[in-house]
């Protein structure tokens, strides 16, 4: 099993010709809603794709008493991910505004609500037993992610850990303090050089060496995805694997990163290595950037395999 310990968001969105500086207006035609959360997109990710097969998924979360939370886990149970462990509180559920500009780009801007009083605590330790795979990132309180992750490692369950966003820690201490507690570190090439930066291994814009440098110094292997560069793993030894990304033109890049994250989690609970486990999640979400939205371009197994063959 997976567990999925993050933020669920409703995702307000508008798609505009260039997204607006600060202190200007523009204009879209109409705002869409989508299901969104880093944590729900992966959990989502990883379930599509393993729908069928030997490993579950269960997310760990918050919720409001709100018509969006409802919704939320509505579309989380419908994909198959075990609801069993949210929350439903009485703050609101979080939600991300986004801009989407013609190239597939985006700015996100989210309003946490919920999500801020996810706690460690709401995970049991009969759950995290049963899992394989414990699955992280950077929306919900850091202190909470941080005892998540120690719990799971005591457990002997691997901790994959997504920093984005990138995590606002003053210095190489605390920084070494999150990535000495993450078996697997996925970032993207920007993230990679912000925490080499903050931990005062600044690399210049070689987001490899960021990533060398991290794996080296603190441990996890390190992936780094480079949009249509494909993915790179990096391992405490510097042993490098690439998995390549699909030549697409993207409609939405939203949510790619964590689709790449879902399936990488399923892969991985399946016993793949890091590089078969990377070339899937690569494929997924070069395919998750042909539909608008964060979900709804996520593939099933079928669908990846046939995208893959
Ligand atoms: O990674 C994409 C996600 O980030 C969006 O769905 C939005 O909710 C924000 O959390
Ligand atoms: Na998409």
């Amino acid at each position: 099993m997976i567990v999925i310990f993050g933020s669920i968001n409703m995702d307000l969105v508008a798609r505009v010709q260039r997204i607006a500086r600060p202190g200007e207006t523009v204009l879209s035609r109409r705002a869409e809603s989508f299901f969104g959360g880093k944590g729900a997109n992966q959990a989502v990710a990883a379930a599509r794709v393993g729908r069928g097969g030997p490993i579950r998924v269960a997310m760990v979360a918050a919720v409001g008493d709100d018509p969006f939370g409802k919704a939320c886990l509505d579309n989380l149970s419908r994909n198959g991910v075990d609801t069993g462990t949210i929350r439903t509180i009485e703050e609101p559920t979080g939600c991300a505004f986004i801009t989407v500009d013609e190239t597939g780009e985006n700015a996100i801007t989210v309003a946490s609500g919920a999500n801020m009083a996810v706690r460690a605590a709401d995970l049991p330790d009969s759950l995290l037993s049963g899992a394989s795979v414990v699955v992280l990132q950077m929306e919900v309180p850091l202190a909470e992610n941080l005892e998540v992750a120690a719990r799971a490692r005591r457990a002997g369950v691997k901790v994959v850990w997504n920093f984005a966003p990138v995590p606002q820690v003053s210095g190489r201490e605390a920084m070494a303090e999150l990535l000495s507690a993450t078996d697997v570190l996925v970032v993207n090439e920007h993230e990679a050089l912000s925490i080499a930066e903050i931990i005062g291994d600044a690399a210049g814009d070689d987001y490899l060496a960021a990533g060398a440098a991290l794996a080296r110094s603190f441990g996890p292997a390190c992936i780094v995805t480079a949009g249509s560069r494909g993915a790179f793993a990096i391992a405490p030894d510097g042993t490098q694997a690439h998995a390549a990304a699909r030549p697409i033109t993207p409609v939405d890049t939203t949510g790619a990163g964590d689709t790449f994250v879902g399936v990488l989690a399923n892969g991985l609970a399946e016993g793949l290595e890091i590089g078969a486990a990377m070339g899937r999640a690569c494929a997924a979400a070069s395919m998750s950037c042909l539909t608008p939205g964060a979900q709804a371009g996520m593939p099933d197994r079928d669908a990846l395999e046939r995208y893959i063959a």
